[in-house]
C-alpha cells in the first residue's frame, strides 16, 4: 500500500494553527498583488518582511522567497519584483497562493521547536538553540510527547546551548515561555493528527517568545 499523501499547510495557515494553541506570531496578512502589499505595509508600519506563500515551497529562503527588513515602499516594490523573478527562476513549478506581508520581529535568541510522529515511538517533541544554524551544529534534544513542564526544562538543560539560554553576557531570556512552548507543541503532537510540525525560528526575548516561521504537515 502506498504511504498516505502528505498535506502541507502554508506558512500563514500553520501560524494560524499554532496561534490557537497560544503561541504568538508576528502580525501580518496574505496579499495577491503589489498594491495590496503596499496598503498592508502602510497599516503594519515599516520595516516589514515579504515572503512567498506556497505549500510546494518548504524552504522559502532557498528560492529567494524571503525578503526581510524592508524599510520603505521603494524597498518593498523592488523586493516584490525580485521575488517574482526568483520564484519564476528557482521554483517555476510551485503553486503560489500569494505573499505574506509581516511585521519584523525584534532580534532575540533564535531557537527551534518541533514535533513529529515516529512509527515506533509515537509522538516526539524536539527543541534546539541556534535557529538557522541548528542543522549545522546539531544541538537538539528529543523527548516522547507529551512532556511536562519539568521534562521540557530537562530538554533545555541537555543542550550545549543551555548556558546561552540562561543568559550569556547579561542577555536575559524567558525560560518559562520557552518551556510553555515546548509543552504546547508536545501536546499538539500527541493530541492531533499532525505528522510533523516545526517552528524555526522561535525567537526568545527577555519577556515572551515569537514564532517567526511555522511548518505543519498532516
Ligand atoms: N517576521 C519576521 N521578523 C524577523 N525576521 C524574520 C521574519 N520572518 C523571517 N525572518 C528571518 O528570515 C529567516 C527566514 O525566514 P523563514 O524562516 O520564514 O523562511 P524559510 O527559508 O522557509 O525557513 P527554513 O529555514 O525553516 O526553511 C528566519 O529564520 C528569520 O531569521
Ligand atoms: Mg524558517
Amino acid at each position: 500500500m502506498p504511504p498516505p499523501e502528505r498535506k502541507n499547510l502554508t506558512e500563514p495557515e500553520a501560524k494560524e494553527f499554532i496561534r490557537r494553541y497560544g503561541i504568538t506570531t508576528p502580525r501580518g496578512a496574505v496579499v495577491s498583488a503589489l498594491e495590496g502589499a503596499v496598503e498592508k505595509a502602510n497599516t503594519l508600519g515599516y520595516p516589514i518582511v515579504l515572503k512567498v506563500v506556497s505549500r510546494d515551497i518548504l524552504h522559502k529562503s532557498e528560492v529567494g522567497g524571503v525578503e526581510s527588513g524592508l524599510k520603505n515602499e521603494t524597498a518593498l516594490r523592488q523586493a516584490w519584483t525580485e521575488m517574482l523573478m526568483n520564484i519564476a527562476d528557482k521554483a517555476a513549478e510551485a503553486r503560489v497562493e500569494g505573499f505574506l506581508i509581516e511585521e519584523m520581529a525584534p532580534a532575540g535568541l533564535e531557537t527551534i521547536v518541533g514535533g513529529f510522529r515516529d512509527e515506533k515511538f509515537g509522538g516526539v517533541v524536539m527543541f534546539g538553540v541556534g535557529g538557522v544554524w541548528v542543522e549545522a551544529i546539531k544541538d537538539v534534544s528529543y523527548a516522547l510527547a507529551p512532556v511536562s513542564q519539568a521534562e521540557a526544562l530537562e530538554m533545555m538543560k541537555e543542550l550545549k546551548g543551555w548556558p546561552i539560554l540562561c543568559g550569556w553576557r547579561a542577555e536575559q531570556y524567558d525560560i518559562e515561555a520557552v518551556k510553555e512552548a515546548i509543552v504546547k507543541i508536545s501536546s499538539v503532537i500527541s493530541e492531533t493528527e499532525i505528522r510533523e510540525l516545526e517552528i524555526n525560528p522561535l525567537i526568545v526575548y527577555k519577556s515572551g517568545v515569537m514564532a517567526v516561521d511555522a511548518r505543519v504537515a498532516f
